[in-house]
């Protein structure tokens, strides 16, 4: 039998939307069903390779691939491993895929997972590249989108915040015109919005609609889903242009009395002074549910980028 090609995921766009939707409807089997699953990968190992701090993409991953039998191995901190010494992207992964099955890494340099994939004998996910991608924050985001709204087409949806740098937001946005989404609107400082090349290419490739707004109260009323993002500190040039725009957006329970009483907020985290904390007592608050769900959406792509075929 021929050997499949070893399959990575790098930006959003290397799964089609129905291995989108594949990847969802396996998630939420997991959840229902996370017994069935508890020896899927036994045998297997997930390295996680961090350059950047990171909470919610590197212990989901670890809690995702324990969840599922296999073990791990990484680094949280590049400086304790050969890196520190000058070891190179492409010389470390070539090591570490004799040590593991597959791997994740977020990298502070745009496009350095991407790099590592070529140079690798197993999947590479990217965790986070700069202010590039985030692709399996945008499988979170489609699994939490899909778990409260039961569709992921028929919403309007608000980004709020950092449009420039939220990787987070670059890789959503591109999804959700993908999946047919006809209308998003843009809340950010007029120095932090979504950089003109990504909305060049959203206009021309799509039929949507992008609304910009400085308020989230000129909008609130017509929003399905919120989704708030931080403003990225470490992105910017000095510590006064980013003190400039850090308090820029707080959301509390005054600002959104006009919502619609089924939109949801959601927030990839860590939130830093985005959300007041009077906010998570409200049931449309779901960001802490986001990063649950993030655990299972990471089951599924292991289990997709590994060809595990179990009788679950
Ligand atoms: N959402 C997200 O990427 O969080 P971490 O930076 O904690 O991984």
């Amino acid at each position: 039998m021929l050997k499949q090609p070893v399959r990575h995921l790098i930006d959003p766009e290397d799964l089609s939307i129905e291995e989108l939707d594949a990847l969802i409807k396996l998630a939420q089997k997991i959840v229902h069903s996370p017994r069935e699953y508890a020896d899927a990968c036994k045998g297997k190992i997930l390295a996680t390779l961090f350059y950047e701090p990171s909470t919610r993409t590197r212990f989901s991953f670890e809690s995702a691939m324990l969840r599922l039998g296999g073990n791990v191995l990484g680094f949280g901190n590049a400086n304790v491993s050969s890196v520190a010494k000058g070891e190179s992207i492409a010389d470390t992964i070539r090591t570490v895929s004799a040590y593991a099955d597959i791997a994740v890494m977020r990298h502070p340099k745009e496009g350095a997972p991407k790099l590592a994939s070529q140079y690798s004998l197993i999947p590479v996910i990217n965790g986070g590249d700069g202010g590039h991608q985030h692709p399996t924050q945008t499988l979170t985001d489609l699994l939490t989108i899909q778990t409260f709204k039961n569709s992921i087409r028929d919403n309007t949806i608000a980004f709020c915040g950092d449009l420039k740098f939220g990787r987070t937001v670059h890789s959503l946005i591109r999804t959700l015109a993908r999946y047919g989404i006809q209308k998003f609107i843009l809340i950010s400082p007029e120095e932090l919005t979504l950089p003109d090349s990504l909305k060049r290419m959203l206009n021309q490739t799509y039929s949507l609609q992008l609304e910009e707004v400085r308020t989230i109260e000129e909008a609130v009323e017509e929003i399905d889903i919120l989704y708030m993002t931080r403003i990225q500190r470490e992105r910017f040039f000095n510590e006064a242009e980013y003190a400039k725009f850090k308090n820029a957006y707080l959301l509390d329970l005054e600002k959104i009395k006009n919502a619609k009483e089924d939109m949801i907020i959601m927030h990839p985290l860590p939130r830093v002074n985005e959300i007041s904390y009077e906010v998570d007592q409200d049931p449309r608050a779901v960001y802490f549910e986001q990063a649950r769900l993030g655990v299972y959406i990471r089951m599924a792509l292991i289990l997709k980028l590994l060809g595990v075929e179990c009788a679950c």
